[in-house]
């Protein structure tokens, strides 16, 4: 028998910290077979526009109205042609919050833009219009890109009152709130569908709107910034304003078709594991009570973290994981700010609930394979670190 390169040779089998959940060669076979029929492989093809109008199917069946909505090549590229078709001024400032996955501000950056580092509330860990106002007095801003941290959705309501307040737009990246941020006001939404995010098709995004001309200058801009609205004063086929590649191949648009008809059990299944795992950290581990992040109930998640606020019982909880062959993460962290690539950033104010939870956050392992055997191992790991249940 070959050796495992990840797994010790006494140790117990690996558990990985995210396992995508992709659908089988013998799903995708009847989507690849209608790629072969037409013979479409790119450039908003057949099964992009299929994909495209049963996800704003989902949008309206949730909102009551459908939004506009175009796919990407991936969220990243999402957030930056966004903020791109908000048309600031180049170096304009962008309020982001410290805790966030670094494509937020590398988007911002690729857009021309400056990232404004700002705090995160103590309950939902996300950079709410309360503290965007308070940023905005404290220094200038132009826009804002929060975030649906770890999957919990924002209500738009608010953020619909700061912009007809301060005329300042707000964008969300919704990387992995897929299933969870279907409210979309006047912001705007970005959504990853990254094979580890609970909707996968590999790689690829969407960007979501009720504003028509922002979702056709995303298209537009995805598609190099050629024009091919005869409406338009620039000719069809010439570019108005450069963009990019981002387009969804027909291929990635086959995995998300096969992946969206699970959708429903795929996200079931996700719910029941979270309650599950919580009750039995709850249940299972003294010496600290798991401080969650506050979410509407019911949200379907992507990963799994909480805080450990007790000095020293993460880095205790990450050995004894690592000793058990347990893959654990700090989601999220370093602070964004913190990375070297951005420590020249404008920072609003201290930041202290963001600076406190890069002391004691913790990510376990999440996904769908997760057997009552394996959790029992994993809050096993976690008491031995932490203490039993008394
Ligand atoms: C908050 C956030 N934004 C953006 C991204 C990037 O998404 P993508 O991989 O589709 O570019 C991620 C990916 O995990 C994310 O968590």
């Amino acid at each position: 028998m070959q050796a495992n390169p990840h797994q010790s040779p006494s140790a117990e089998p690996r558990i990985p910290l995210l396992v995508p959940e992709m659908p089988t060669a013998d799903d995708l076979l009847p989507w690849l077979r209608r790629i072969d029929a037409t013979r479409w492989y790119s450039n908003f093809g057949p099964l992009c526009r299929e994909l495209e109008g049963a996800l704003g199917d989902m949008f309206a069946r949730h909102n009551g109205e459908r939004p506009h909505l175009t796919t990407v090549s991936n969220a990243t590229l999402g957030l930056e042609l966004a903020l791109t078709a908000l048309d600031l001024e180049p170096g304009a400032r962008v309020l982001v919050p410290a805790l966030t996955f670094a494509a937020t501000a590398t988007a911002v950056v690729r857009a021309g833009l400056v990232p404004v580092v700002t705090d995160i509330d103590p309950d939902s860990w996300l950079l709410t219009p309360a503290i965007a106002r308070q940023a905005c007095e404290a220094l200038h801003v132009d826009a804002v890109l929060t975030v649906a941290t770890f999957g919990c959705p924002h209500d738009v309501g608010p953020w619909d009152e700061f912009t007809a307040a301060t005329g300042k737009p707000v964008i969300i990246d919704a990387a992995g709130a897929f299933g969870n941020q279907w409210q979309v006001g006047t912001t705007t939404l970005v959504f990853s569908m990254h094979a580890t995010k609970s909707f996968a098709a590999g790689e690829g995004g969407m960007v979501v709107s009720r504003d028509a001309a922002l979702v056709a200058r995303v298209r537009q801009l995805s598609n190099f910034g050629i024009n091919l609205d005869p409406r338009a004063t620039t000719p069809i086929g010439q570019v108005d304003l450069p963009g990019t590649n981002a387009k969804l191949s027909e291929y990635h648009a086959a995995i998300g078709l096969a992946n969206l008809a699970r959708w429903p059990a795929t996200a079931a299944a996700r719910r029941t594991l979270f309650d599950r795992y919580r009750a039995l950290l709850e249940a299972g581990v003294g010496g600290f009570a798991p401080v969650w992040q506050r979410t509407p109930a019911g949200i379907t998640r992507t990963l799994l973290c909480f805080r450990v606020p007790v000095v020293g019982a993460r880095e205790a909880i990450e050995v004894a994981c690592q000793a058990a062959n347990i893959e654990t993460r700090r989601w999220y962290l370093p602070l964004i700010h913190q990375h070297d690539g951005f420590t020249e950033l404008p920072v609003a104010g201290s930041l202290p609930v963001a600076g406190a939870v890069a002391t004691d956050l913790l990510g376990l392992p999440f996904h769908t394979r997760l057997d009552e055997g394996t959790l029992a191992r994993i809050v096993g790991a976690v008491a031995r670190a932490a203490g039993p249940a008394a």
